[in-house]
């Protein structure tokens, strides 16, 4: 099942699920909970000795915390395994500087809290944050980004965010060979179809976070009313309650069919699975391997929420 395989035209070849660390960074705000330190160590040094060997970050999740974190991780087992990927994003600073420079320094703080000389692959992170037109301007991030390729500081570059026709804007650049689109092709929402069906035909690898929409699929829409870090309309929690119950009737948890909804799709290479505790390592291929009957398949495609509910 973990079988790697081309990630694009990347040339670098990376398993069908990854580890996201956003929530290991600790933010509450999005999350609902705190991480403490220890147990975001424990959780990573299972990652980094675990059987999926991809793991997801970016320079801003929880302020720096979460690069830092898997730093000192890194620095205790003396650097990223052969065999292991890691990516990273560039962000803004805390004053909402998105230009060249800032591109440059978010990459060079990346690289000092990781320890790496070296960024295997790297993502724009949510340019929804400014313009499309301040993003290819000259001297913007993604000249910044393209020059540290040509550099050999990245080897390769990807775009990561959320507006499904932002992203194709980007794709069509040609600068970038993997997009991560989150939230946006699940259970509850299909709003990327129009992307991964770009990136198919152009050869630029998908990877599909956020699986369980942060929460609310894996943990049920009772415990976790919220659907892409927000709260969600009671169409959509009707519609998740739906699922689950249609799932518990099949014998098959929610969340083994929200993460195979993805892992199933051709068009996606990777899945990224956001996890805060070392046993849902071992939980998440248990949810990847159960076998789930094709009229739940036909039913769960019934109760999804009307196009107007996905974010789009
Ligand atoms: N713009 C972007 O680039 C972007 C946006 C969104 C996400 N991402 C990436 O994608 C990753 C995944 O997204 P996400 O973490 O927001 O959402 P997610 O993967 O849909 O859901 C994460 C939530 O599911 C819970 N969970 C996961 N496995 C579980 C299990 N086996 N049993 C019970 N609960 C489980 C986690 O709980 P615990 O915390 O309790 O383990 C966490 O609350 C992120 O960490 C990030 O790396 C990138």
């Amino acid at each position: 099942m973990l079988t790697k395989r081309p990630l694009g035209s990347t040339g670098l070849l990376a398993p069908p699920l990854c580890i996201g660390t956003s929530a290991i960074g600790s933010i509450p705000g999005i999350y609902g909970y705190e991480v403490d330190r220890d147990q975001a160590l424990r959780t990573l040094r299972a990652v980094f000795d675990g059987p999926i060997r991809f793991l997801d970050t970016s320079n801003g999740y929880g302020g720096g915390e979460s690069e830092r974190r898997i730093g000192a991780v890194l620095r205790e087992i003396g650097g990223v395994p052969a065999d292991f990927l890691l990516s990273t994003k560039v962000d803004p600073d805390a004053s909402g500087d998105f230009s060249g420079e800032r591109v440059r320094a978010s990459l060079a703080e990346s690289m000092e809290r990781l320890g790496m000389d070296h960024l295997p692959l790297v993502y724009l992170h949510d340019p929804e944050r400014i313009t499309f037109d301040q993003a290819t301007a000259a001297g913007g991030p993604v000249e910044a980004l393209v020059q540290a390729k040509e550099e050999g500081l990245v080897g390769h570059l990807g775009v990561a965010g959320g507006p499904v026709d932002l992203l194709r804007r980007f794709v069509n650049l040609g600068v970038f060979e993997a997009v991560i689109t989150h939230n946006r092709f699940t259970l509850l929402d299909r709003s990327a179809e129009p992307l991964l069906d770009q990136c198919a035909e152009a050869g630029v690898a998908v990877l599909n976070a956020a699986p369980f929409g942060g929460g609310m699929l894996v943990k049920g829409p009772d415990t976790a009313p919220r659907y892409a870090y927000r709260m969600a309309s009671d169409e959509v929690k009707q519609s998740a309650a739906g699922m689950w119950r249609a799932c518990e009737q099949a014998g098959v948890p929610l969340a083994a069919a929200a993460l195979q909804f993805s892992m199933r799709d051709p068009r996606i290479g990777t899945t990224v699975v956001g996890i805060t505790r070392p046993e849902r390592l071992a939980h998440t291929l248990e949810l990847a391997a159960l076998d789930i009957p094709d009229d739940l398949w036909a039913e769960l495609d019934k109760l999804t929420p009307a196009s107007g509910t996905w974010l789009r």
